[in-house]
């Protein structure tokens, strides 16, 4: 996955919540670290076409990710996404939860769309729960669900919005072993987390973003094992105190 953004910004009123944001990346997983309120969110949010940034450029795979609303729907098709919590529908079983957008976006028959969900289903280690409601599965195998049904349509890029920050340890564990067998599968990551022994196990490359910037971006070994921005090292070493 090659990413390019130039001197990105998203205004929201006054705030800036990217301030210029720059990064070159070429790399299956890309992790982005740092503090509350930094701009992870946002910029995640642009990197699959969610959200238009307010100037600046930004290209991923040779996509340019600007303001044509037809070319931002496709590249939003081609993606994957799970965020920190409420990624299914209430009212759907885990199984329509998967087929429903694989019949409606992606235009698969009922057939081939309940084959593609119960093979997810079935590497995730969820088919015994395919006719269970999101209300009647644990917050690790809704999150697993939420995974599988970004899974099955084969998405060029997942995009993971801090996915275990809503569970307790033990289910974090869970869902953050199996983002780690789809890196380790190939799958093109892009996510945000604030765990950062798994940020530095998963990632190809980190970027710490605070203030709507890049402060640091690297391999994970330079940026937690020689952190050059005072600010970097000011955050890890708060952040990994108790890791
Ligand atoms: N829809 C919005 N309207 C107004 N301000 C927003 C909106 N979304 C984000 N912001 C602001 O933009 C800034 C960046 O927010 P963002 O959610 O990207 O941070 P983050 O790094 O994801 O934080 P966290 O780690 O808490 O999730 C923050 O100051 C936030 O309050
Ligand atoms: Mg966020």
């Amino acid at each position: 996955m090659k990413l390019h953004a130039n001197s990105l910004t998203r205004a929201y009123g006054t705030l800036q919540a990217l301030d210029g944001l720059t990064l070159e990346v070429d790399a299956g997983v890309l992790v982005l670290i740092g503090p509350s309120g930094g701009g992870k969110s946002t910029f995640l949010r642009l990197c699959g076409g969610l959200d238009q940034a307010t100037s600046g450029s930004l290209q991923i795979n040779g996509t340019w990710l600007g303001e044509d609303p037809a070319s931002l729907l496709a590249w939003r098709r081609r993606n994957g996404f799970l965020f920190q919590q409420f990624n299914l529908f209430p009212h759907l079983t885990a199984l329509r939860n998967i087929t429903l957008p694989l019949e409606k976006v992606h235009g698969k028959s009922p057939a081939a769309a309940e084959d593609m969900a119960r093979r997810c289903l079935e590497r995730f280690g969820l088919q015994a729960h395919a006719d269970k409601l999101p209300a009647q599965l644990s917050g690790g195998q809704q999150q697993r669900a939420g995974l599988a049904r970004a899974i099955a349509p084969g998405p060029e890029i997942l995009l993971l919005d801090e996915p275990t920050s809503a569970l307790d340890p033990e289910m974090t564990a869970e869902v953050l072993e199996l983002i780690q067998e789809l890196a380790a599968a190939g799958q093109h990551i892009i996510l945000s987390t604030h765990e950062m022994g798994f940020a530095r196990a998963v990632a190809d490359r980190v970027a710490l973003i605070a203030g709507g910037k890049i402060l640091e971006s690297g391999v994970p070994g330079e940026v937690f094992g020689r952190p050059q921005a005072a600010f970097t090292q000011r955050f890890l070493a708060k952040v990994m105190r108790f890791a």
